[in-house]
């Protein structure tokens, strides 16, 4: 699959996403071949730059972050269609220069007027981008030629009616189809070999089930803190940072029943079933574990606490780590909680879904107290992979158990690079697939499943509790899943 002739422009081009992430995997893609010869990028920024200055940039960037083993040759290519335009979100001029610029490579390098338009801006500028966009004619194609698409990154607002408000906005300007919302998880290899493991397969399925399941743990944990980005973090937390998006979409793609086609649609009608059947227990106030990140040592190093971090007030209740309760009101789920946590500054990276199995029940080993609780994990990253945990026999005179791994490695069982979540996300939209995007019901359907949270937090002015670098959250993060007889894995 190689995307037709386009123009791709980024607003927030300086931004860290952009630097890191988005310009070397668009450079990626140049090298893979993905992208024709008559692929053009615009930046759109407040810096005066020219054309070579930016340049600069996106190669300083793509040296830094790419993938690829740099080629001279596949850079100048590139570089001939990359161009910048100095302005301000809602400055008719800067518009107009934009313009401009799409269409001189139009003519120059054969874009064909196909227009991508990638929000990487604080969802406060949407209002008047968008409305630029459609004041300068640029969100409609002219003449029917050429397509128009939007790409908006998250956050997708700060709850439910604040998402519904942007939303409005975006699709006052562009029509649903064009709307691509990145939810970068879902461009994640691991995260799309979800729906492989459980449907291409027989022998999971029949395991995926309240008959079987006894509860399902959705981790994903980071061992950073929040360095420099507290005007975006601090009142946003890690509930609506990843929980809201990345790992409700986890938690769908795991517990939704099969879709008769991986159409869009289809795709998202089961993602959206199994949403909408979430339901909270009847005691919030026993249902979640808050905290945040103290000073300590962390890998030999004394790293700040929260309340260090650069632009943080003393009196913040923003949680860095959060861990909930849902279940699931459907006759497959029905009586397994899904209990999901995240957080900053914890003991390593590692996102995971595992689904725990009910104990066997007839133990007739020696040692029968000893064996732990089958396990399925879907290692999302890193090690990205599957493990099987079970009981096996030790090796012996005694017949006695002890639990083992199996493992599945991408490493090792493919030669294929795994690429990037957002060359996979950016070439889709080019093309014009939508599957892996959410579309606005799955972003309001999360949030209602969030809402009640934040509003308990808020309305009873919940202070987090602490926990110390390394950890693995606050001591209530334990209570929470020990209230109900269980215990959290160690990934
Ligand atoms: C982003 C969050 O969406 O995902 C960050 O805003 C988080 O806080 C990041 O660090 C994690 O992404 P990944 O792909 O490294 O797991």
């Amino acid at each position: 699959r190689v995307a037709g002739p386009s123009s791709l422009v980024f607003f927030g081009v300086t931004g860290d996403l952009a630097r890191k992430k988005l310009l070397p995997a668009v450079y990626d893609m140049v090298n893979r071949g993905l992208l024709p010869p008559s692929f053009g990028l615009v930046g759109f920024g407040r810096r005066e730059w020219s054309h070579d200055q930016f340049k600069d940039f996106v190669r300083e960037s793509v040296e830094a972050h790419s993938r690829t083993t740099f080629r001279e040759d596949v850079w100048n290519q590139f570089a001939t269609g990359i161009r910048f335009v100095q302005g301000a979100f809602d400055d008719d001029d800067s518009f107009i220069r934009l313009n401009e610029t799409l269409e001189e490579l139009k003519e120059s390098r054969g874009t064909q007027g196909n227009h991508a338009f990638y929000l990487s801006i604080p969802p406060k500028d949407f209002e008047s981008v968008l409305q630029m966009l459609a004041k300068h004619e640029l969100a409609q194609q002219k003449d029917g030629k050429g397509w128009r698409r939007v790409i908006i990154e998250k956050p997708f607002g700060h709850d439910l009616e604040s998402a519904r408000d942007l939303n409005k906005i975006v699709e006052d300007v562009f029509p649903s189809d064009a709307i691509f919302r990145i939810d970068h998880y879902l461009g994640k290899e691991t995260v799309q070999n979800i729906l492989a493991m459980r449907f291409a397969n027989q022998i999971f399925e029949p395991l995926w089930n309240s008959n079987h399941i006894d509860h399902v743990q959705i981790t994903m944990a980071e061992p950073f803190g929040i360095g420099s980005r507290a005007g975006y973090y601090d009142g946003v937390g890690a509930a609506r940072d990843v929980i809201q998006n990345h790992l409700l979409q986890l938690l769908a793609l795991t517990a939704m029943e099969e879709p008769i086609s991986f159409k869009a649609h289809h795709l998202r009608t089961e993602k959206e079933k199994v949403l909408e059947a979430v339901t909270l227990p009847e005691n919030l106030s026993n249902s979640f574990a808050i905290g945040q990140y103290t000073s300590g040592y962390q890998g030999g190093e004394v790293v700040n606490g929260f309340f260090d971090e650069k632009d943080i007030p003393s009196t913040s209740r923003t949680e860095t780590f959060a861990a909930i309760k849902v279940n699931i009101n459907t006759r497959r789920w029905n009586g397994v909680p899904f209990y999901l946590r995240t957080g900053k500054r914890l003991g390593r990276r590692v996102t995971e879904i595992a689904l725990v199995l009910k104990k066997s029940p007839n133990l007739l080993f020696n040692n029968s107290n000893d064996a732990g609780q089958n396990a399925i994990v879907i290692r999302v990253q890193p090690d990205e992979g599957l493990n099987i945990r079970f009981s096996s026999k030790v090796p012996g005179t005694q017949m006695a158990i002890r639990d083992v791994n199996m493992d599945f490695v991408y490493g090792h069982s493919f030669t294929e690079e795994l690429p990037e979540a957002y060359e996979r996300l950016i070439l889709d939209v080019l093309l014009g697939e939508p599957p892996l995007f959410p579309r606005q019901e799955e972003v309001e359907l999360s949030w209602k499943i969030l809402d009640p949270f934040e509003k308990y937090w808020a309305q009873h002015n919940i202070k987090p509790d602490e926990y110390a670098p390394g950890s693995w959250g606050p001591e209530s993060a334990n209570t929470l899943l020990a209230r109900d007889n269980r215990v959290w894995r160690r990934p």
